[in-house]
């Protein structure tokens, strides 16, 4: 890679600060309400582009104040849903939102940042960050997690909002660089409206050989 790419590549991976990276207090608790009402048909755009199966397992990473759960659970199709979000505010606003799914033991939400996921290897079907990976702190690394928890085949899906930054475009084609150098496979980016919103759907896969006889073959 050019070495001026290389040094863009780093200031995009560069994670961004403030309130939206993590909300806290009165002010998170209000930005937590625009998302609910804002990003909805994004979060809509989303999970119907997971293409979630019977009986898969699903984590949603950065889940904000939960409208994407919402949405998983209305599908009817997840087995489990897990969710993390490292604000406690957020978890709390997400937990109010889909207390009824919780009490049936259909969702599990907890305060974790992605950095520091507690989930075993192979734990999930598919995997989904709406308008979060901006904010992730070791970007290379917290995408070798999502690798190591995906199953084999396992599904990541990065969703962007491509409105309201300048610098997104570019950030989404550092990322299609950054997931096949994570290890990921059928790296593939695609754009959407939803109502007056520009999203980017990035999508990745775990490859099916990963911790089977092909890794041993290329060690
Ligand atoms: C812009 S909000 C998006 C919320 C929701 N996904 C949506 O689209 O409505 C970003 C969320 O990612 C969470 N987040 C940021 N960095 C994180 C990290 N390192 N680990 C877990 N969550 C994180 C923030 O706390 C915040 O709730």
């Amino acid at each position: 890679m050019l070495l001026q790419e290389e040094k863009e590549d780093e200031a995009l991976a560069r994670p961004k600060l403030g309130q939206a990276a993590q909300p806290r207090g009165r002010i998170g608790r209000a930005f937590g309400w625009i998302w609910l009402r804002v990003n909805g048909p994004m979060n809509h755009r989303a999970v119907e582009a997971l293409e979630m199966a019977f009986g898969e397992t699903v984590l949603e990473i950065g889940c904000g104040p939960g409208d994407a759960i919402v949405r998983l659970v209305r599908g009817g199709l997840a087995r489990r849903i897990v969710a993390i979000d490292h604000a406690p505010d957020m978890v709390e606003a997400a937990k109010a939102l889909n207390r009824a799914a919780i009490r049936e033991g259909k969702v599990d939400i907890r305060e974790c940042s992605v950095s520091e996921m507690p989930f075993r290897e192979g734990s999930f079907d598919a995997v989904l960050a709406v308008n979060s990976v901006q904010f992730w702190p070791h970007l290379r690394l917290d995408l070798k997690s999502v690798l190591r928890i995906l199953k084999p085949g396992g599904r990541f899906l990065i969703a962007m909002r491509m409105t309201m930054e300048p610098r997104a475009r570019r950030r989404c084609e550092m990322l299609l660089r950054a997931l096949p150098n994570a290890g990921f496979v059928e790296v593939t980016m695609e754009e959407a409206t939803t109502r007056a919103m520009r999203v980017a759907l990035i999508f990745g896969k775990r490859p099916i050989w990963a911790g089977g006889p092909y890794d041993a073959f290329v060690a």
